[in-house]
């Protein structure tokens, strides 16, 4: 998944040899294909990357359980691939490093903790883990970044799975606070996000674009428009239209007749004719032509088409993949 024309998980990347780690291990399991092809072996950012697979989501202490044999006794960062933390970890990092606790986690004040492990503090320390409690005793959520000594493995061999069915970290890391280890907080100021949701989605891309820089790559004939801070890369061609930023045109992407407006990503390979796109992420090689409204807080996959047609009867008709919704207005 993209954000500003970047998977996700990329950031993280970033993010972990930035903080000076670079021998990583990925835990990957149905999209493990995908993981490869876009990463590979790592040397894009001078780190090594080992595939580590996991058959069955079976949490995230199974998680670190079957990274053992990679791990070793070696102290680690635990980085949930679909976390975008704006101001990295290497700060985190370095504070694990000085004052060498048995784990140090991330935590983040939320207007819906009951989504997240939260974590209740007194005095600073933390008392408390709970995974999406019904009732949160705090705003302060564990932000998918955790930093581990090896006693992990004795917790994570020690828990039992949640009613969901998974070994949780925060389970884990509640046993450690249970066996007198020595688990830091660190509470984040810039702004985090665990990107599962749509809206959450279309907010990181929102908080990312907004830091971009604009270049132009690509080709804007003399009828266009780039309105404020918009990217244009390599291939694109903008014609007729206007886009209003900040907005990224991916690769190869052709916008004709059209207007796109702020906080959008369209990715590489694209076609939008004579539509009007706002708010928005597209994904590949997707098609927008001719839609006669605008299209608004909307996350198009890959591949897809959305065109309107003069074939009778008039009506509408859908190719709807799993979990896909539609609003009709
Ligand atoms: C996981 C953790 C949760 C944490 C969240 C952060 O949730 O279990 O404690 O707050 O990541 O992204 P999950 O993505 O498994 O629902």
């Amino acid at each position: 998944m993209p954000i500003a024309n970047k998977p996700i998980l990329f950031y993280g990347l970033e993010a972990l040899v930035a903080a000076g780690v670079s021998d990583i291990g990925i835990i990957v399991g149905d999209t493990e294909a995908e993981i490869r092809s876009a990463v590979g072996d790592g040397s894009r950012w001078k780190a090594r990357v080992t595939y580590i697979k996991q058959d069955a989501p079976l949490g995230l202490a199974h998680a670190v359980k079957i990274a053992q044999p990679f791990l070793q006794r070696d102290s680690f960062v635990m980085y949930l691939g679909d976390n975008l933390v704006r101001d990295g970890v290497t700060s985190f990092v370095h504070r694990f490093e000085e004052r060498q606790p048995d784990s140090m986690i991330l935590l983040a004040k939320v207007p819906n903790p009951e989504m997240f492990g939260v974590a209740e503090l007194a005095d600073g320390r933390i008392i408390r883990l709970e995974e999406k409690p019904e009732n949160p005793k705090s705003d302060l959520v564990l932000v998918g970044v955790y930093l581990f000594t090896s006693r992990i493995f004795e917790a994570v061999n020690a828990i039992a799975p949640s009613e969901r069915g998974e070994l949780e970290i925060t389970d884990a890391i509640q046993w450690l606070l249970d066996h007198d280890a020595n688990v830091e907080p660190h509470v984040i100021q810039g702004w985090w996000k665990d990107t599962g949701r749509l809206e959450d989605m279309l907010e990181a891309n929102r908080f990312v674009l907004d830091s971009v820089k604009a270049f132009n790559a690509g080709t804007v004939d003399d009828r266009s428009k780039l309105v404020g801070k918009v990217i244009v890369e390599e291939g694109a061609e903008i014609c007729n239209s206007v886009i209003r930023g900040p907005a990224i045109i991916g690769e190869r992407t052709k916008i004709t007749d059209s207007y796109i407006g702020p906080f959008t990503s369209i990715y590489h390979g694209c076609e939008i004719r004579n539509s009007e796109l706002e708010h928005s992420i597209v994904l590949e090689n997707s098609k927008i032509l001719d839609v006669g409204i605008k299209i608004e807080d909307s996350l198009i996959g890959k591949e897809v088409v959305i065109r309107r047609t003069e074939e009778l009867p008039k009506a509408l008709r859908f190719m709807l993949g799993d979990r896909s919704e539609v609003q009709l207005t």
